[in-house]
């Protein structure tokens, strides 16, 4: 089965590595017939570079947005060329941190700008940042409405909401947390279909990121959804029930900076805040083929944690299942000392270790599940072993750190560490994951 994994990022790997070596091939060309590069192939802003920042960065670096600063337009993004230029060029922004060229690259809600993208963002800063033809003009950015259900215009208005209890931010001040439980009403299990989680009004200014989990009979019992701005909300994949169960709480862990980052609301006080949680069900009597769930994989034992000051450290655990399984997402987890992360899968019947996932620049600034493709989430057969690796630096030289001096334990403060994954399990019979497997087998036949 690893075959069919490995084979769908190989032949995606090998096809943008040519593209990048055309497209070289064809600027050479050009600069070798004209003698110089000649205007028309340079990146603009109104040719090019308008549509990659109004299409991956103005959803958070607008008006009311939790962006430090607008890019609505040229007069607002030219002072900032330099920076952005950096931040682009080390993937630092968008705001995604997921290793390139290992493991699968197909994921859903994917930040990553392409590599043709940085280099058109790099060669504009390059050549001074020019506006370009006054005569093009640029598409504004198609940013969703941010008071509207991202599923409403094919799903309806959610069936339940969940809303957050109302808090008041104050000004000005320290990145502030806002935990607490609060009851969902329903009363018997039910099937998710999709769900989203969007702050109301003004708190979409201050709100950076929200996580919710299932709360029952008083413990964790698995994730619900997470929020960051320019997240669009989550689908569970056809055929599939994500269960809602019956009489669970939902436990909310919102993360703000009161006064936003610096782009508008600086100076406001928002009274009752609110972020809420939008849920579609299947209908009652929904007959799924699957089951799935979101749960937390722990690495090894937390409270074993030491990290001497600086010191590194590392993790890691192994799962199992007696039954083949499909892993729709994978997030790891932990707080300012963990810098890295890495899912692999270990496979006794070949002996050999398939790469997932890596996040060598993980930072708990942005938490991201990141979703795989379906026709990319890795199919694991009974007995194939899950490794999931975590990696702790608690030395000067990472910037998250804000003390190398001192001792860390593991603990659910911030300054404490954590060593967990969430993954969501689609469980499978022989059956369905041979049906699955074909599925892929004649899909990629098809694509080669
Ligand atoms: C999901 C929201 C989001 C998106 C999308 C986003 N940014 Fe940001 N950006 C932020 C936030 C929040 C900060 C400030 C905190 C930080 O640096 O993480 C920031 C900071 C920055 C900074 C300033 C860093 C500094 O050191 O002062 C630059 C430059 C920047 N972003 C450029 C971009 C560009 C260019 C894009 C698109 C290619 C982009 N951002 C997309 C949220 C976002």
């Amino acid at each position: 089965m690893d075959k069919v994994n490995a084979k769908k990022r190989q032949s995606k790997g090998a096809s943008s590595r040519k593209e990048g070596a055309s497209m070289k091939k064809l600027s050479l060309a050009i600069a070798l017939a004209c003698g110089t590069a000649t205007a028309a192939d340079e990146p603009t802003y109104t040719n090019g570079v308008a549509d990659i920042i109004n299409n991956n960065c103005v959803v958070c670096h607008q008006k009311g947005g939790i962006g430090p600063m607008t890019f609505e337009n040229y007069e607002q993004v030219r002072p900032w060329a330099p920076l952005i230029q950096y931040k682009v060029a080390s993937r630092e922004m968008p705001p995604y941190s997921y290793d390139h060229g290992i493991g699968i690259q197909d994921l859903q809600g994917d930040w990553r700008l392409t590599q043709e993208d940085i280099d058109s963002v790099v060669n504009w800063v390059n050549a001074g940042a020019p506006y370009g033809d006054r005569d093009i003009v640029v598409q504004p950015p198609n940013l969703p409405d941010p008071n509207e259900w991202t599923f409403a215009a094919d799903l309806g208005q959610p069936n339940l909401i969940i809303p957050s209890v109302p808090l008041d931010i104050p000004a000005n001040g320290n990145d502030m947390w806002h935990k607490h439980i609060v009851d969902s009403g329903v009363t018997e299990d039910r099937c998710i279909k999709a769900i989203q989680v969007k702050p109301l009004g003004h708190a979409k200014a201050v709100v950076h990121h929200a996580n919710s989990n299932l709360y029952i009979d008083g413990q964790t019992g698995g994730m619900l959804t997470e929020y960051a701005m320019g997240k669009w909300g989550e689908l569970v994949p056809n055929e599939v029930c994500r269960t809602f169960p019956a009489n669970a709480q939902v436990r909310w862990d919102i993360h703000m900076f009161p006064g936003g980052v610096g782009a508008t609301a600086q100076g406001q006080m928002i009274e009752n805040n609110v972020v809420e949680i939008g849920l579609w069900f299947h209908e009652k009597g929904f007959e799924p083929k699957y089951k799935q769930d979101l749960s937390l994989y722990r690495l090894g034992n937390q409270a074993d944690i030491v990290i001497p000051p600086h010191g590194t450290y590392m993790t890691q655990g192994f799962h199992s299942f007696d039954h083949p399984v499909r892993i729709d997402s994978w997030q790891p987890h932990g707080h300012l000392r963990m810098n890295a992360a890495s899912f692999e899968i270990f496979h006794p019947s070949t002996g050999r270790t398939e790469e997932i996932s890596q996040v060598s620049k993980w930072s708990a600034t942005w938490h991201h599940s990141h979703i795989f493709s379906p026709m990319s989430a890795p199919l694991v057969p009974a007995g194939s072993v899950l490794i999931l690796k975590q990696w702790y630096d608690n030395t000067a030289d990472n910037p998250n750190n804000p003390d190398p001096d001192m001792w860390v334990v593991g603990g659910s403060r911030t300054g404490d560490e954590m060593t967990h994954n969430w993954l969501a399990v689609t469980h499978l019979d022989d059956e369905e994951f041979d049906r699955l497997s074909a599925q892929r087998m004649l899909a990629d036949a098809n694509t080669d």
